[in-house]
């Protein structure tokens, strides 16, 4: 049986390159072509000495593809997909441009208009957690933001089972690749090393798709999320910490009201590949360059709240791994094909 052909628009960027990664050695599908502006004309195995496997000249245009990733900056994500979903082209893109149902939050959150309202009707966030079954049918599928991928699997559970109130406080630390590959002061070596620093606490783009998707899993719950998002010095992972009170009486008191929490966890997750419900609080490390998501969640007794603790790999759950994941959901193969490797220790 002939594979499926692939592309990657901008694998010269940290989310395009680790997407190079994971399809080279993906048994269904073959990487045929690969774009980049900086870097056009060259091998792509000469700018990136780790793909030497893959054969391939980084090229200014994406060839013939079933498929296409798209891992441009936000904006320019849109204009490269457009014309591809108008040829019947499969779409998996990495950038926050069909994210959002609200086409207001575009030019509040990103500063511009979304130039195709109704290709963002049909859009299907790619959480395949929380929506599988329209993964599976969609044409073009927005692979969540990489905090947001943390922040909402690991409060799902809990907000789907009406168990916290609506103001939740979400606590976010990334390593410097999150940012990019784009040359910045701020991710400079001598910045960011033996240093800790939170930003954007007026609000960081990601905090609207945390509430969208935390507020279409419970129609009575209205979510007020407070975003906190810290840099440090580490190159991948993201480790958030999600805080909210408990309803009284939801779950039993003490400790038996931790296990109840544990068991609703695992129960939302028994059937999911990538999300492990860990008996103690995770470390990005556990999660370095593997798709999984470890989440632990429990009670602070003295004040009734509920803590979880989510830990992720951003280039990979929360770019490239989930971006291959939803590839997999979208093609009809076993979900974990090709991404089915344990995290790199230590
Ligand atoms: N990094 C993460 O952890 C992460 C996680 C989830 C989602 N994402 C999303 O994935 C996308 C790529 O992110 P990234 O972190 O991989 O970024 P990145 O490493 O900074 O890559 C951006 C690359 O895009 C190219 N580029 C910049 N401006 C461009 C323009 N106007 N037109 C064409 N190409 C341009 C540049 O490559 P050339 O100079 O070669 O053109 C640059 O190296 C973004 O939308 C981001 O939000 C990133």
């Amino acid at each position: 049986m002939s594979k499926t052909k692939v592309g990657i628009i901008n694998v010269t960027g940290y989310a395009g390159v680790e997407l190079a990664r994971l399809l080279s050695k993906h048994p269904s599908v073959e990487l045929v072509s690969v774009t980049g502006r900086s870097a056009a004309g060259q091998p792509l195995k000469k700018i990136f000495p780790h793909l030497a496997n893959i054969d391939l000249t980084i090229q200014p245009e994406l060839g013939k593809v079933d498929l296409a990733f798209s891992a441009m900056p936000h904006k320019e994500s849109a204009k490269e997909i457009i014309p591809l979903v108008s040829q019947g082209i499969k779409i998996v893109d990495i950038s926050s441009d069909f994210r959002l149902k609200d086409i207001n939050a575009y030019p509040t959150w990103y500063s511009f208009n979304h130039p195709a309202p109704e290709m963002l009707e049909k859009a299907v966030f790619g959480l395949p957690e929380l929506h599988r079954n329209e993964i599976i049918a969609a044409q073009l599928v927005a692979n969540p933001g990489c905090y947001p991928t943390g922040a909402i699997l690991a409060l799902a559970p809990a907000v789907k089972a009406g168990l916290i109130k609506p103001d939740i406080i979400v606590d976010s630390k990334s390593g410097v690749s999150g940012a990019g590959r784009t040359l910045s002061l701020t991710t400079h070596y001598s910045e960011v090393n033996d240093d800790v620093g939170a930003y954007a606490i007026d609000g960081h783009r990601h905090l609207p798709e945390i509430t969208q998707e935390l507020g279409l899993l419970n129609t009575e719950f209205k979510p007020e999320v407070t975003f906190v998002p810290h840099l440090i010095p580490m190159t991948r992972g993201i480790l958030t910490t999600g805080y909210a009170s408990l309803y009284q009486g939801k779950l039993s008191s003490g400790t038996k009201g931790r296990e109840e929490l544990r068991e609703l966890y695992i129960d939302f997750y028994k059937n999911e590949p990538y999300v492990r419900v860990m008996e103690a609080p995770p470390h990005t490390k556990h999660t370095w360059g593997s798709n999984f998501c470890h989440i632990f969640p429990t009670v602070d007794i003295r004040t009734n709240r509920l803590i979880v603790i989510s830990a992720i790999d951003n280039l990979v759950k929360g770019a490239a791994g989930q971006a291959v994941q939803n590839m997999n959901v979208m093609l009809g193969l076993p979900e974990t094909t090709g991404i089915d490797m344990p995290a790199m220790f230590p």
